[in-house]
């Protein structure tokens, strides 16, 4: 007896903690959750819908009603609602559901939230990972004291066409820059982690190969080879998961014909399950119902059932979802297995971000108001605008400015735009004062007593009834600095153009103003690469200063002035013309390579073009120019798990100090299949005193030489390898060969 009741007691003590134990890991508390769920309550949790703020599609329903689905727990997550007032509200009509799930708060937080810095293609330019991993940094930081949880980017697209509006969004053409650009990103956004009140949920988008739309037309569909997927664009997307992104989006075009959101191949095989990410994924706006557009599926119901069963978790605003699943389910055509997997993907996240512990805690008006545009972010978007400025030509080192000079004239339509700085893509921003446009800034620098000023033209109205007006201006002035581009609504989504010329009669106005042979710097500002050839070819001075943020006028005026030495480099080939396109740098050598620009006879090339770009993929001038020398190898040829160590002396040889990024190419001479002429696999931002000297080393291992095969497969091939490095992708200053043995 006396044996037998402790055994009683234990029994007991284990079946209370069986009965009340409490769930401790996320996981757990998932499970408990998904059990108590309605099938109703979990496709709720799959529906997202616009708040009505900002639309960039079709809207599905007004706010009245969608705070009404909201507490009948018909919705997962809102996009666009922000501000912690707004924000406030909706969470509170999610407390009044039965299960008292939280909503996740979505918004295109692409370049800052209150401050805006320069658009992404230009923080590319400037190679700093450090600086672009603050920008997104503080942009995280202010979304989320806002009442963000999730902000739907990095843009990881690969983009290679200029006339694809939203090449402005992402890293540019290159896999291996953009993939290391794509971890900065995310890392920024997420901070030290989901739950802290600093970070907000980063997305992976658009997955996949959006940016290769033909035609650079937007929304058109993706033709492309599967080894081209993963050697190019794919990759960016792998470093983002890598880097433990919390969530990926699909994009709007087919690929080889299956449209994005119902591809089984990307969602399931690729990114569940080779990559093994865990976090869910979202549609693209209404991107489920546009697969009847397609023609892949004939209805919404049946566009559920594909997008949901080729593993898309949440469905933005087309409402198939919130309409279909549960028929779907009950018609055996969706498992409930599926259901439950996105659901859990989603709930984990929101418990992740501490959602679950308090619903407000993004939502602090206090914190709101003091975390905005700080001075150190001010500093900050100064900093990194600065650094995406690319010096495309110098002649005669017009540049920088002395200080000295007695008259500037600032001419162009963009002298004294501020909002435009913001370029597309910033939501938030509400007070212009807050930016500084080009006159602001050169007033700061310079003091508005040296300053002359005409508008000239418009950015795409064809009059000239300024020229005049502006001509003389010009010739009052030491100096002119000319102000041209795009309207900044002319690149973003759905804003692809055929024609990448400077617009309008912008370009006339820079000959009209050449001819008064007063030295002349122009700035280009734009979201793409442009095609401007007489000025390239006639102007001695030009920056390109793309959307540059709010700082855009102080940070150009001390690139002018030199108190900022230019240091970035293109991230995307600069055409001669759109009859290049696509034109970019890691190309195939082909049967028949055409040798210099002038070799047409029977070679791959055009008969009235030349065949290299305006300007290269990774160019970009300095004040003070660098000296490559003294190639080393640790040993000519490595085993397949080795490694050879390479350096070089880089040297300061002009008068200003400055930073040069170092740029390493490799291409494998023989290979099956064939292997581009030269690939990005380093690079380093190096900051030389006049007269300085550096040792740089680069370290080649087999991650740096593989590459996949045609059947997939990343593979080494023993061979003979190229080593180039050089200050551009077309300005190779040292050279020499190695080998891979078995
Ligand atoms: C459509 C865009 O393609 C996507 O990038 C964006 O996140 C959504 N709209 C939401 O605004």
């Amino acid at each position: 007896m006396n044996r037998i009741k402790p055994v009683i007691v234990l029994c007991l003590l284990c079946s209370i903690n069986i009965v009340f134990a409490q769930p401790k890991t996320i996981s757990q508390k998932v499970e408990a959750l998904l059990k108590k769920m309605t099938l109703a309550e979990k496709i709720g949790q799959l529906n997202q819908y616009n708040g009505n703020w900002e639309a960039t599609g079709p809207v599905t329903t007004d706010v009245g009603d969608k705070l009404d689905a909201i507490k009948h727990g018909e919705v997962g997550s809102v996009l666009n609602i922000v501000g912690v007032k707004h924000t406030r509200v909706f969470q509170e009509a999610a407390m009044q559901s039965r299960l008292k799930i939280p909503l996740l708060f979505g918004q295109d937080v692409i370049h800052g939230y209150s401050i805006t810095f320069p658009i992404p293609l230009a923080e590319a330019a400037s190679w700093d990972l450090s600086a672009i991993e603050r920008s997104a940094r503080i942009a995280a930081t202010e979304a989320a004291a806002g009442g963000i949880h999730w902000t739907f980017a990095p843009m990881v697209d690969i983009a290679r066409d200029p006339r694809w509006g939203r090449v402005m969004e992402g890293a540019g053409e290159d896999p291996y820059l953009g993939s290391l650009i794509a971890t900065a990103r995310v890392h920024g956004f997420q901070g030290k982690g989901l739950g802290n009140l600093d970070a907000v949920m980063a997305c992976a988008k658009h997955f996949t190969a959006y940016g290769a739309a033909i035609g650079g037309r937007d929304y058109n569909s993706v033709d492309m080879s599967l080894r081209t997927l993963w050697e190019i664009y794919l990759p960016p997307f792998k470093a983002a998961v890598d880097a433990g992104v919390g969530t990926f989006m699909n994009s709007f075009n087919d690929l080889n014909g299956i449209p994005a959101s119902g591809n089984h191949y990307l969602q399931t095989d690729i990114l569940k399950g080779k990559w093994g990410f865990k976090g869910f994924i979202v549609s693209d706006w209404g991107s489920i119902g546009e697969m009847i557009n397609h023609g892949y599926v004939k209805d919404n119901y049946q566009a559920a059932e594909v997008a949901i069963n080729a593993g898309n978790d949440m469905d933005m605003e087309s409402r198939s979802y919130i309409n279909n699943l549960a028929k779907l389910v009950a018609d055996k055509k969706v498992p409930i297995q599926r259901i439950d997997d996105a659901v859990r993907r989603i709930l984990t996240k929101k418990y992740e971000l501490g959602l679950f512990n308090d619903p407000y805690r993004f939502s602090d008006a206090d914190r709101e108001k003091h975390v905005m545009n700080t001075p150190e972010s001010v500093a900050a978007a100064r900093d990194v605008a600065r650094k995406s400025i690319v010096l495309l030509k110098n002649e005669h080192n017009l540049l920088p400015l002395s200080k000295d000079l007695n008259s500037i004239a600032l001419i162009g339509p963009l002298v004294k735009a501020k909002g435009e700085m913001k370029g597309f893509w910033s939501l938030n921003v509400g007070d212009e004062s807050q930016i500084v446009s080009l006159y602001e800034g050169m007033q700061q620098a310079a003091g508005k007593s040296k300053l002359l000023y005409a508008k000239g033209c418009d950015i795409t109205d064809t009059s000239k009834a300024g020229f005049d007006e502006a001509y003389k201006t010009a010739m009052q002035a030491d100096v002119v600095i000319m102000a041209m581009g795009e309207r900044p609504d002319m690149t973003g989504e759905a804003k692809s153009r055929s024609n990448i010329h400077l617009p309008g009669v912008q370009e006339e106005l820079i000959k009209a103003i050449s001819a008064t042979g007063k030295p002349l710097v122009v700035l280009l500002m734009s979201g793409r690469p442009m095609v401007f050839n007489w000025t390239a070819d006639h102007v001695p001075a030009i920056l390109y200063t793309w959307w540059l943020g709010n700082q855009a006028g102080n940070a150009i005026a001390d690139v002018l002035y030199g108190n900022y030495n230019p240091a970035a480099k293109l991230p995307i080939t600069f055409p001669r013309t759109e009859g290049q396109i696509p034109i970019y740098y890691d190309h195939y050598n082909t049967g028949r390579p055409a040798h210099g620009d002038k070799d047409v006879n029977y070679t791959s090339a055009y008969i009235d073009l030349q065949n290299s770009p305006k300007y290269a993929f990774g160019y970009g001038l300095s004040y003070t120019t660098f000296g490559y020398s003294n190639l080393k190898f640790s040993k000519k040829s490595m085993a397949k798990d080795g490694e050879i160590t390479v350096t070089f002396d880089l040297q300061n040889t002009g008068k200003y100090a400055g930073e040069e990024v170092a740029q390493l190419y490799l291409r494998q001479l023989v290979s099956q299949p064939v292997r581009p002429v030269k690939e990005l696999k380093g690079f380093q931002k190096v900051m030389l005193q006049p007269g300085e000297t550096k040792t740089i080393s680069f370290t080649i291992n087999k991650e740096k030489l593989a590459f996949y095969n045609d059947q997939l497969q990343r593979i080494t091939q023993p061979g003979e390898f190229s080593l180039m490095i050089g200050s551009a992708s077309d300005d190779i200053r040292l050279q020499d060969n190695f080998f891979l043995s078995h």
